[in-house]
């Protein structure tokens, strides 16, 4: 079974702000592949985070795409501004406002990967007419707003559904997945299906953050191979 390479996205919702220049380091030096910044409205999520200035701060500091995940009302209403910061993709909650797939060919239109978001609650199939316009699914593991939760090992099903729902007509299609992902739960949501695997406090809240960057590659990889032999 053929699967778009494995990936690694750190969050830095909980990272020290006060010391970005160092999570951009643990990025850099742990091999990742983007770093996942979280944008929370207050409103779509209890949580307020960060805005564009950050990813214009971050986009001057690395050449590490940024993958900016919205967790937003109203996506339409931002997402100019996340092109012109320097955004790399930008993931937009199909449980948001407005016309859904409009606001995915924007986001094209302005050269950035578009993606799309869904919930624990949001059943896979509701991803299923964005696939044609869509670089990435995002599959929440987690109920989305803070960071240091348990994964729900109840998505599982809906990582493996989605892959099948890409078939070999999306054969390229990234899944990732965001939400308590540790060593454990990379190989879990690797062998359901999916390549592109965020994590925030498994790295910004280890001792050692660029070991337990590499350390969670070869840990997926490893489970991309096993899959792969299926
Ligand atoms: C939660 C965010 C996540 C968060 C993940 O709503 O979307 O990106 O930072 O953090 P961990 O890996 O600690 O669950
Ligand atoms: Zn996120």
């Amino acid at each position: 079974m053929k699967n778009p390479p494995i990936k690694i996205a750190p969050s830095i919702l909980n990272a020290d702000l006060l010391r970005l220049d160092r999570a951009v380091a643990v990025a850099e030096h742990g091999r990742a592949d983007a770093i996942h910044v979280d944008v929370m409205d207050g409103h779509f999520v209890p949580n307020l985070s960060m805005g564009p200035h950050i990813v214009e701060c971050l986009h001057s500091a690395t050449r590490l795409p940024l993958d900016v995940h919205l967790m937003v009302t109203n996506p339409g209403e931002h997402v100019d501004s996340f092109i012109k910061a320097g955004a790399s993709n930008l993931t937009i909650h199909v449980e948001a406002k407005g016309d859904i797939a409009a606001i995915l060919r924007r986001i094209k239109r302005g050269g950035v990967r578009s993606s799309i978001c869904l919930k624990p609650d949001t059943p896979a199939s509701k991803a299923g007419k964005y696939l044609a316009l869509a670089d990435m699914v995002l599959i929440m593991t987690v109920h989305p707003g803070y960071g240091g939760q348990k994964f729900m090992k109840s998505m599982l099903p809906k990582i493996r559904k989605l892959r099948e729902m890409a078939g070999s007509r999306y054969e390229n299609l990234d899944i990732e997945v965001d939400g308590g992902i540790i060593p454990a739960t990379a190989i879990e949501t690797v062998k359901a299906g999916a390549n592109v695997l965020v994590a925030g406090w498994a790295i910004y809240g280890s001792r050692n953050p660029v070991k337990a960057a590499v350390r969670l590659r070869d840990i997926a990889e490893c489970a991309m191979r096993e899959r792969r032999k299926c």
